[in-house]
């Protein structure tokens, strides 16, 4: 966007209907890449727009034609102006994602929340995990703690665990469990994968770096802006994988499952071990790539994870 266009902006825009009508506008013609809590140019305007207005998502559409002051305006077209050169993520102007309809703070620290787990959490894993057996939970490489949090809220009675090679990641996840008055049931834990860690828990999940090194290469802007530990996993995307699958079932109870998203490298996967029998989860609102293993199976096809 040049000078002229943001001098323009700023002096023609005057609703909040104006701003979001202008946002799409310059969202679509720069072909920002979305994907990181929207998914539609309209929502990634209405986001920077609620966020500078301090208004919630549920705001009342007579709102759309009420008059904003000059700051406000300024601040808006401040906020797509960097969305639109930095390339940066909403979520990042913002500060804020939402996960399991729950409300995280993220910063460049942590990967923006966006895993279909999501789904799962929300229907407490049933009907493939009995809620009464889950006594503790791991949630490895935590990020933000969007999922360990969630996961407190699916098993009230349950302890969980939230563990981060990234001191980093963890101030984050630990300004999230403050947020969400969780300090009593989950705890931020620092631990290159087990390393350190004392299980054994019910039910491990984990949402890993796993992207391979070709797509890194490839990544586009905007996922610069995450930490590269949150996302590269070697050349083939599987070494955190890979360890996990390994070192799972010894820290696993009796009955207890892994579940992991791999994402787009589910067909390496399969590749990579096409005698295991991975049950491969399906998600009504899209994503892919999560596999559940139980600790016998990984028991039984241990040597082969190498
Ligand atoms: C894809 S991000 C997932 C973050 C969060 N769970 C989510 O879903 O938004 C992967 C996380 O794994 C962490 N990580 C990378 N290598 C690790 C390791 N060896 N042990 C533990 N955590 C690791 C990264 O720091 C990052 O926070």
């Amino acid at each position: 966007m040049n000078e002229n266009e943001y001098r323009q902006a700023l002096a023609t825009l005057e609703t909040p209907r104006d701003c979001l009508r202008w946002a799409e506008t310059v969202l679509r013609r720069e072909q920002v890449v979305l994907g990181h809590g929207t998914d539609d140019f309209g929502d990634e305007a209405l986001a920077l727009l609620l966020h500078v207005l301090h208004l919630p998502w549920d705001t009342d559409p007579r709102m759309l034609d009420a008059r904003l002051l000059p700051a406000e305006v300024e601040a808006f077209v401040g906020l797509v102006r960097r969305r639109v050169s930095e390339r940066t993520p909403a979520a990042y102007l913002t500060g804020r994602a939402w996960f399991c309809g729950l409300e995280f703070r993220v910063d460049p620290r942590v990967l923006i929340p966006r895993s279909p787990l999501a789904e799962l959490v929300e229907q407490g894993f049933e009907p493939f995990v009995a809620p009464e057996r889950v006594h503790r939970v791991l949630d490895m490489g935590t990020g933000s703690g969007c999922i360990a949090i969630a996961c407190a809220h699916a098993f009230p009675e349950a302890q969980v665990d939230a563990s981060d090679i990234s001191e980093e990641a963890l101030e984050v996840c630990r300004d999230n469990i403050a947020l969400h008055g969780l300090q009593e049931q989950v705890t931020a834990v620092r631990a290159d994968g087990f390393e350190g860690l004392s299980g054994p828990w019910d039910l491990i999940l984990s949402n890993p770096p796993y992207v391979d090194e070709q797509e890194m290469a490839a990544l586009p802007a905007e996922y610069r802006h995450e930490p590269e530990l949150a996302l590269a996993s070697g050349r083939d995307g599987l070494d955190f994988t890979r360890r996990l699958l390994r070192e799972a079932p010894d820290h696993l109870s009796d009955g207890g499952v892994l579940i992991v998203e791999v994402g787009n490298t589910a067909e390496a996967v399969e590749a990579a071990w096409p005698q295991v029998p991975f049950f491969w989860f399906e998600f009504a609102r899209g994503g892919h790539g999560v596999f559940m293993l139980d600790r016998d199976q990984l028991l039984e096809y241990r040597n082969e994870f190498t």
